[in-house]
């Protein structure tokens, strides 16, 4: 087992370091940043044509991706929602020919969601599935499947696959908008030039974190919360997931402008707030953050050096300027690294956290 952690004391810390090739994988040969044009050559140019809506389905960290997904291809112009797999029996929206359904799964084999893919199959939706494993279940009943190509995941705790996921969601958001709208989005040249730089700019978070400094400045707090908007959110929910499966500790992630409709009661000195600015409307998230400070709290921004959020805070965790639809995933890597680092001065199991299983095959 330490032969495949390599130099890494966890496979965790390895794959969140493996992150700029996962990604470079993921869109290998799939964007053209040259001509301007989302290529997403596994599709036939008009495939997402006659799609009406697009339903995701997935759960814990797919899930997460699925949100980000679905929020991006929103903004695009096309109706789209997230479901939790396992919600999907009781609450399911209607579904016609010209809906698709996404499966999102790193494994291809959770049962929930698999059980929302096959109601969606029989309902006659279009399906596909978006995951890392080739001839997984998922990939063998969806009508069609798009791999993420991240390479195998051993650690429980979902980091590069988030990545992947994410970055294909958006593409092929993008890819399902332009099909529909007959042309690609004005500025889709500009985000594919984006796209074809994350390899790098993770490179970047990685190799200049003050991550480590941060888990250990706040490691004997109460509780840990992430506020994020727009893109930002999923980004929150996910850095709060990842936080409390390796630490243990009580984390939670909000939407910024709901913080003061309940959480804000939670909020102390002992409460730090990681709050993510994506460069949607990074004002607002800034006062929300600032609610946080008035109580107290403590005040961690991720955003780039010369936002105006990093004088207002206590504390900096630095990602590049880039596209709004990409920032969050810059921010989430730092948010990787926070955890890593708080669960590893707890001498937590980091690779096998108590009660999770890496891939839950019953309902
Ligand atoms: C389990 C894992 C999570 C993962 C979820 C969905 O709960 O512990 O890390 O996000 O399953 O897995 P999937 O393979 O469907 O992405």
């Amino acid at each position: 087992e330490q032969a495949g952690k390599g130099e890494y004391d966890h496979f965790m810390l390895k794959e969140i370091n493996e992150q700029p090739t996962s990604l470079a994988q993921a869109i290998e040969g799939r964007i053209d940043p040259a001509n301007g044009r989302i290529a997403l050559s596994d599709f036939e140019p008009g495939t997402f044509e006659g799609i009406d809506s697009v339903q995701f389905v997935a759960c814990g960290t797919s899930y997460h991706a699925a949100l980000y997904g679905s929020l991006t291809l929103n903004q695009a112009g096309v109706r789209s929602s997230a479901l939790l797999a396992n919600e999907y029996s009781v609450s399911a929206p209607p579904v016609d020919d010209e809906t698709l359904v996404i499966a999102v799964t790193q494994s291809g084999e959770t049962a929930d969601t698999l059980n929302a893919l096959r109601q969606a199959n029989a309902e006659g939706a279009q399906t596909l599935t978006v995951t890392n494993v080739v001839g997984s279940t998922a990939a063998r009943e969806a009508d069609d499947a798009l791999f993420i190509r991240a390479g195998p995941e051993i650690g429980v705790a979902a980091t590069k696959t988030f990545s992947s996921q994410a970055v294909m969601l958006t593409l092929l958001g993008q890819r399902i908008a332009s099909d529909q709208r007959g042309e690609p989005r004005a500025d889709t040249e500009s985000l594919l030039a984006e796209l074809a730089s994350m390899p790098g700019a993770i490179a970047d978070v990685l190799d200049d974190s003050d991550a480590a400094a941060i888990a250990r400045r706040y490691a004997d707090s109460q509780a840990y919360f992430f506020i994020g908007r727009g893109l930002g959110f999923p980004v929150a929910l996910e850095g709060a997931l990842k936080f409390k499966e390796i630490t243990y500790e009580h984390a939670e992630g909000f939407a910024s402008g709901e913080l003061k409709h309940g959480p804000l009661a939670l909020v102390t000195p002992e409460t730090p707030v990681f709050a993510i600015f994506t460069g949607e409307e990074d004002e607002k998230t800034l006062k929300n953050a600032e609610e946080a400070q008035t109580r107290g709290a403590p005040v961690i921004a991720v955003c780039p050096d010369d936002h105006p959020a990093v004088e207002a805070a206590d504390d900096h965790l630095e990602i590049a300027d880039t596209d709004q639809d990409l920032a969050g995933l810059l921010a989430n890597v730092q948010l990787q690294l926070v955890s890593y680092y708080a669960a590893d001065l707890l001498d937590r199991p980091i690779d096998k956290p108590r009660n999770l299983a890496k891939s839950v095959t019953v309902e």
